[in-house]
């Protein structure tokens, strides 16, 4: 499995994902064509200013099965550095994420990423799981909105800088 860089092409990957109630049924369901174009814009636009936005190509193919990234977002007046990912079905709860994570790791520290944080869902299962995998904490849940809509999510941190068990 590698991460590639997302890029024009793949907006047919984010309207895969965008179209699937299996993917976005935890943040606020599925959108149509013009709402695949906006997040597919302002994910090319992130990319341009230097967020980490990748896609998760599995060995032996070139065809993306999802998306992970970083990129800075405003949170409570804060900005802070926010992780996210999502897969298609077909590879969700095989690992794939925490991998994905791994290789996604070393490139956000090299960008001076010191805080992590991650606002799923507090209905989101596997998201939830994931997170505490990855060493993440759980603090606070908030009210956020999520592409225009209202979603209570739980709040996770991860401190890049210290020292892992
Ligand atoms: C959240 C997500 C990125 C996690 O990635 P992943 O590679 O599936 O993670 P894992 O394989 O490590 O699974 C994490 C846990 O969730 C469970 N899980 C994952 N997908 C699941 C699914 N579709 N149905 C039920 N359980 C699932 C796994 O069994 C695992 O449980 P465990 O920790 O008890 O073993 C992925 O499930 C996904 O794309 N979900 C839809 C999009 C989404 O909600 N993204 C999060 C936005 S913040």
């Amino acid at each position: 499995m590698r991460l590639r860089p997302y890029a024009e092409e793949d907006l047919r990957l984010t309207r895969r994902l965008e179209s699937d109630p299996g993917v976005v049924g935890h943040l606020g369901g599925t959108g149509d064509e013009e709402h695949v174009a906006q997040v597919h814009q302002r994910r090319m636009a992130g990319v341009a200013e230097g967020d980490l936005y990748y896609v998760i190509v599995p060995d032996g193919t070139e065809e993306p099965v999802g998306i992970i990234a970083i990129w800075r977002s405003e949170v409570a007046g804060e900005l802070v550095h926010e992780l996210g990912a999502m897969l298609i079905p077909d590879y969700q709860a095989r690992g794939v994420a925490g991998r994905a994570f791994e290789q996604l790791l070393p490139l956000a520290v090299a960008q001076g990423v010191r805080v992590l944080h991650s606002f799923p869902a507090v209905t989101n299962g596997p998201s939830n799981a994931i997170l505490r995998k990855l060493l993440f904490t759980r603090i606070d849940d908030c009210d956020l909105d999520y592409e225009g809509r209202p979603l209570r999510c739980a709040h996770w941190v991860r401190d890049l800088s210290a020292p892992q068990p």
